[in-house]
């Protein structure tokens, strides 16, 4: 066994490298196509399926790197123009810092609203960026030199906006229109917008009133299929001289959908659980599923106490049934002692607007698999 691999080798949370990365590869040159021939793309898809994932994949690979400027910006956090301006001017400052080009020095010439932040490290000198939200005091011109020095880059840029729906949530009612006229001007960057709204996606590209319509070739993101992901989990445990029976990835795969992050989060635990020169067994699946929602445990009761009681009680009656159908039925009212067909509506709706549940056709389950294992039987 090699030494110097990684301990865990089921990743979750960040990305490393191609190794610890399962294929993708249809998306990744679906993507690379779309942005050498000039489109923007929109990828779409549920939550934990790999959006983020599959775009740090993306602008990891070495053509692109050589080609182009990556730069990737979170807005998961933002509720403002100027919180937007704020995280998109540090993301390209913090990804031109180890460079020593010609552009990055022009940092700070162009972008003239963030010289204040400017510092040098009193230890070794280095220049950094250390700003305060509060400084930026107004966005719109900060917006205006952020785009001003994309379009004197030295090379083509691709900037990835994660969370994009969340623009459609600013205070500002704006935002949509002045992004996309700055985006449309815009000489030297190409774009991906993900996000997992679909609604509030599809809305704003795909509806003829909004400032986005048909700005970017659509993508969805499928799981990863059994197959596929059940080569890459065996030859990682193989590697690390560990073996796993397919039956229990097969297992896995079917309880979360092949929804990347729970399929993920449980490999990860199966393979602390298995030990060296051993086999992992589907009767090891029970035990590392505790493991795995009891360490989600602290998280969940966060998100319960701040769900008002009403919402609470059609929560828990949803996780116990697992798939719920006919949820405003006489039947599943009286099962779970629930108040009144209005009210269990009146309460989907709110869990639905804030991710708790999702909807498929005429059935809602809790998004979070973990979660609602947790509601069924710990809570
Ligand atoms: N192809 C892959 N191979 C291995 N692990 C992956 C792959 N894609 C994603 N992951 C892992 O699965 C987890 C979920 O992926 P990611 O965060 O990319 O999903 P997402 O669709 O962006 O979710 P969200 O909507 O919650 O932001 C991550 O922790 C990542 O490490
Ligand atoms: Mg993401």
């Amino acid at each position: 066994m090699d030494k110097s691999l990684i301990n865990n080798p089921f990743i979750v949370g960040k990305y490393l490298s191609d190794e610890y990365f399962c294929d993708r590869k249809t998306e990744t040159d679906f993507l690379r196509k779309q942005i050498e021939n000039g489109r923007n793309v929109a990828l779409i898809s549920p939550r934990r399926i790999g959006k983020s994932g599959l775009i740090r994949h993306f602008f990891n690979q070495a053509d692109i790197l050589e080609k182009y400027h990556v730069f990737f910006v979170d807005i998961y956090a933002t509720n403002s123009l100027a919180e937007f301006v704020y995280t998109f001017g540090k993301e390209i400052y913090e990804q031109l810092k180890p460079q020593s080009t010609i552009w990055k020095e022009k940092f700070f010439q162009t972008i003239s609203s963030f010289r204040m932040g400017f510092k040098l490290d009193p230890m070794t000198g280095a220049p950094g960026l250390d700003l305060g939200l509060g400084d930026i005091q107004a966005p719109q011109t900060s917006l205006d030199e952020i785009f001003s020095y994309i379009d004197e880059a030295d090379k083509p840029c691709i900037i990835a906006i994660d969370e994009f729906q969340q623009i459609g949530d600013f205070s500002e009612k704006n935002v949509e229109a002045l992004l996309r006229t700055k985006i449309q001007k815009c000489q030297k960057a190409q774009f991906i917008f993900s996000g997992s709204k679909r609604h509030m996606m599809t809305n704003m590209f795909n509806s003829p009133s909004k400032p986005f319509y048909q700005s970017a070739i659509s993508m969805g993101l499928d799981p990863i299929p059994l197959e596929v992901y059940s080569e890459f989990a065996i030859q990682l445990f193989e590697k690390r001289g560990k073996q796993i029976d397919s039956s229990v990835i097969e297992d896995i795969w079917n309880r979360y959908n092949g929804y990347t992050w729970f399929v993920q989060m449980m490999m990860n635990e199966l393979f602390a659980l298995t030990e060296d020169g051993a086999i992992c067994h589907v009767d090891m699946i029970p035990e590392a599923q505790r493991n795995v929602v009891m360490s989600q445990e602290n998280g969940y009761k966060d998100i319960l106490s701040n769900i008002p009681p009403k919402q609470k009680i059609v929560l828990q009656a949803i996780a116990k049934e697992g798939v719920a159908n006919s949820i405003t039925s006489a039947k599943f009212i009286k099962k779970y002692n629930l108040n009144s067909a209005s009210a269990v509506q009146a309460a989907i709706k709110l869990l639905l607007q804030n991710d708790i549940i999702t909807k498929n056709e005429n059935s809602y389950r809790v998004y979070d698999y973990f979660f609602a294992e947790w509601l069924a039987k710990v809570y």
